[in-house]
């Protein structure tokens, strides 16, 4: 399978979002991630709901959505309604990890578990066939444009073995300091979807940035 891009629009213009999702719907990318954070899971904050709903009109693309709060399952008809296709979840902030998997995936959306850097793929052994996708996190959840952590090869590896020895369907993204250094690499290690912030939005030649994690030569 041909891998996806998935442009963070934590590193957009907030005060421009509509040209920025449209920007993104004629562009190559394929989803469109969204980080929402609540100032508790990760120490930052940044955007709920009304937002959401209010992108969702514009956009042309899945909203790839990706919750950095604690309790998620506090909220997962509200992300549902604001517009979200695929929904991921903290593994470090889910104590029924399994009864949030079953609702996101009731409600209609693909459900994603997210592991924190620290956190070992193994634990995912007794979900790992009831998600549709593992997101690896290759920095600190929190803010855009930091370091790339180089144990998250291993992670993708580690989590592609996991998805072949249980012939589960998941697929496997990876978030936090993606660029055109370390894109191939990644791919090479299993990943599916490449999540990039800074390297596309920071780029004068987003376009270009784009195209440059997709037509990736190995
Ligand atoms: C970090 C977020 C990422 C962030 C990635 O907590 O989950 O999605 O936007 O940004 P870059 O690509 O700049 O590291
Ligand atoms: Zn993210």
């Amino acid at each position: 399978m041909q891998h996806l891009i998935a442009p963070s629009i934590l590193s957009a213009d907030f005060t421009n979002l509509e040209k920025e999702i449209k920007f993104l719907n004629q562009s190559e990318a394929d989803w469109i991630h969204i980080d929402v954070m609540d100032g508790h899971f990760v120490p930052n904050l940044t955007f709920g709901f009304p937002i959401i709903k209010q992108l969702k009109k514009h956009a042309e693309k899945p909203f790839d959505v990706h919750l950095m709060i604690t309790q998620p399952e506090r909220y997962l008809k509200e992300f549902k309604n604001a517009g979200a296709d695929i929904l991921t979840v903290h593994y470090e902030a889910c104590s029924h990890l399994h009864r949030v998997v079953q609702e996101i995936k009731a409600l209609g959306m693909k459900a994603g578990v997210s592991l924190n850097p620290h956190t070992p793929v193994h634990l995912l052994e007794n979900i790992i066939h009831d998600i549709d996708l593992v997101l690896i996190m290759s920095v600190n959840p929190g803010f855009g444009g930091q370091a790339f952590i180089e144990n998250s090869y291993k992670k993708i590896q580690q989590t592609k073995e996991l998805i072949q020895k249980t012939k589960s369907n998941a697929m496997i993204e990876v978030d936090g300091g993606v660029d055109a250094s370390n894109a191939a690499k990644l791919i090479d290690s299993g990943a599916d979807i490449l999540v990039a912030g800074n390297f596309i939005f920071g780029s004068n030649n987003r376009d270009q940035a784009i195209m440059q994690l997709k037509q990736l030569k190995f």
